[in-house]
């Protein structure tokens, strides 16, 4: 047990290893909110600022997790269980681009990916950090508004509708968990730019991540299964 105080609480975000990435923004807040903050990173060569920042914050822990690889979720459990044994609030945050080609052009593999890196990597999580996460506890999907099944179109192929699913199975865990006092929202942090967002749209990550947490805030467990705006908290259209 390397954390100071054993009732403090904890969260864990994946994909947190950019520093202009939403999720190493969203485990800086919960650095400020006194959390411990448990991040995961896939590639030490692209997450110098979290491995950095785990170095210097004993209440940082950086632990690798490739959401493609059952036996990585096995291995992050195991891990975040035996470091931390509790699990306050998850943050499934992982995504990529959409495909480089249309739908009907898209290779296989590029479709599976979309789906287990924004879709499986929730459940796969919820699998491993639900044994420790107690009542009151929240697992946050990273949605988008592109996954709106009522507004989709052609454009970001395999994203979209990998959300869609993202949403789908959020909403299946919520019904799921209820019982045990745990919430699951999925949230769309609006539009910033990131390595993964359009370099020229108008927000920071660092401003979607403070908008994401003060929504996390204002949760209760009435939202839970629901699909919102994180900015105005409005419920987005399935
Ligand atoms: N940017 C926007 O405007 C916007 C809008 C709506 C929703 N979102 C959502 O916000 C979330 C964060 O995106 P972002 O814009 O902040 O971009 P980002 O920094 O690129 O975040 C994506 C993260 O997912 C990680 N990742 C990808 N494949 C992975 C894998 N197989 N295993 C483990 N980690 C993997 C990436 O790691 P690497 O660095 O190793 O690639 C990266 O840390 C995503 O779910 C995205 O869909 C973003």
């Amino acid at each position: 047990m390397n954390r100071e105080n054993a009732s403090q609480k904890v969260a864990v975000v994946t994909g947190a290893n950019r520093s202009d990435g939403l999720g190493h923004n969203l485990l800086l807040e919960y650095r400020r909110r006194s959390y411990t903050a448990i991040g995961a990173y896939r590639d030490p060569a692209t997450s110098a600022p979290l491995l950095d920042l785990a170095k210097a914050d004993p209440l940082v822990i950086a632990l690798p997790l490739d959401v493609r690889s059952p036996q990585s979720f096995r291995t992050f459990g195991q891990e975040v269980r035996t470091r931390v044994q509790r699990c306050d609030l998850l943050v499934s945050n992982t995504g990529l681009p959409a495909t480089r080609q249309p739908l009907h052009q898209a290779g296989y593999n590029e479709l599976l990916e979309q789906l287990q890196v924004h879709a499986l990597a929730l459940v796969a999580l919820a699998q491993v950090l639900v044994p420790i996460m107690p009542r009151g506890s929240l697992i946050v999907n990273i949605s988008s508004g592109l996954g709106s099944l009522q507004r989709m179109g052609s454009g970001y192929p395999g994203y979209s509708p990998a959300k869609t699913a993202a949403n789908a199975f959020a909403r299946q865990l919520a019904a799921t968990l209820r019982d045990q006092g745990i919430g699951v929202v999925s949230l769309s942090p609006g539009a910033f730019r990131s390595n993964l967002g359009g370099q020229g749209w108008a927000g920071t990550a660092d401003e979607a991540a403070s908008v994401v947490a003060k929504r996390i805030d204002a949760l209760t467990m009435a939202d839970s299964g629901s699909f919102l705006s994180a900015a105005t908290g409005e419920p987005i259209p399935w």
